[in-house]
């Protein structure tokens, strides 16, 4: 099935958002593509293993159509334990809407291996799909399906806003892509990236987001470390925690009748995220962004994530990809 997503062009309360490809490759018609390049993307004495994969995706419905916050399934060979063939797992595209290489033919991919111990039996696991793509040589083929999403987008009149986005680890997928889109449209939007990770070894992309903001005085690139101090010396710090220490700079940019806030990452920093807006944006400007039932707001600090959605619910100006 091949569907186009020609609807909604206007959400109450949020930013248009333009119509995307949907599904124009499916499990039962995958395309296949090609891996062009696969490289590290964190510090290189970093734990953990990402890896920003390439793949050239020309001839196929996916190139020059799939959109940064759009994702594109991946459908690794063979079998599980009981024999049935693995289903596809999606991947966030963070290829900006140009592609890799400028034409929109070659798209990419930010993997993390999935490396654990089975909690019972303490044995080696090992994600299926993410070391599949992450083992993947130059040269050798993937089948792919997509593109699919068509809520976490850049609004259709990007212009018209700023934007502060929040990830932690490979939540900052999207993020590159729409950065890229932004600053390379030359629009003067404030664009503020917040980025969580454990260690300064652990950050992605670090060189290439540094020498963004560098370039660009309206892009503003504020990393978090969890595990050690910042740079600056300062303690430990989880990334919702820039809105206390970036203030005068995230406060303001988001109490304009511009702002929009992007989230992707762990599900546990959403919570946190509300709590530091409702403390740190002046009440109009709040609810912009979130309705809180009037007993929730006097008891920020006992807030719980069961209460997202229901006491406390995000309007159309926030837009999250959390797992
Ligand atoms: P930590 O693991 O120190 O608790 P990665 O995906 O590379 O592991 O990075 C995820 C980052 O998000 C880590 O720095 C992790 O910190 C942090 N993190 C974990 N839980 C939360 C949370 N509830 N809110 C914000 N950040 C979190």
């Amino acid at each position: 099935m091949a569907a186009t997503d020609a609807q909604p062009t206007h959400r109450e309360e949020g930013p248009a958002l333009p119509s995307v490809s949907m599904h124009l490759h499916t499990p039962a018609a995958p395309c296949v593509g090609t891996v062009v390049s696969s490289e590290r993307c964190t510090g290189a004495k970093s734990q953990s293993f990402v890896r920003h994969v390439a793949i050239d995706v020309s001839g196929t419905q996916i190139a020059r159509t799939i959109r940064p916050g759009q994702s594109f399934g991946v459908i690794p060979p063979g079998a599980d334990e009981q024999g049935r063939s693995h289903k596809l797992r999606l991947y966030s595209v963070s290829s900006p809407s140009r592609g890799e290489d400028g034409k929109g033919d070659v798209i990419a991919t930010t993997v993390k291996r999935t490396i654990d111990e089975h909690w019972q039996t303490h044995k080696l696991f090992l994600g299926v799909a993410s070391n599949y793509l992450c083992d993947l040589q130059v040269g050798e083929k993937v089948t792919l399906t997509g593109p699919s999403g068509k809520r976490f987008l850049l609004p259709a009149d990007p212009a018209a806003h700023d934007y502060v986005f929040v990830a932690t680890g490979t939540g900052i997928a999207p993020f590159r892509g729409m950065i890229i889109d932004l600053l390379e449209s030359g629009i003067t939007s404030q664009i503020a990236l917040l980025m969580g990770v454990p260690y300064a070894n652990d950050l992605l992309y670090h060189p290439f987001l540094t020498e963004l903001a560098s370039k660009h005085p309206n892009f503003h690139y504020i990393t978090a470390l969890s595990r050690e101090r910042q740079p600056d010396g300062a303690q430990p710090l989880y990334v919702q925690q820039r809105f206390q220490t970036h203030r005068d700079l995230l406060a303001t940019l988001l109490a304009s009748d511009r702002g929009l806030l992007y989230v992707c990452g762990l599900a546990g920093m959403e919570l946190g995220i509300f709590q530091q807006l409702a403390r740190t944006l002046p009440g109009p400007a709040l609810e912009q962004y979130l309705r809180i039932d009037p007993e929730a707001l006097g008891a920020i600090d006992a807030w719980e994530r069961r209460m997202i959605h229901k006491q406390v619910r995000p309007t159309r100006r926030i837009f999250t990809e959390v797992y």
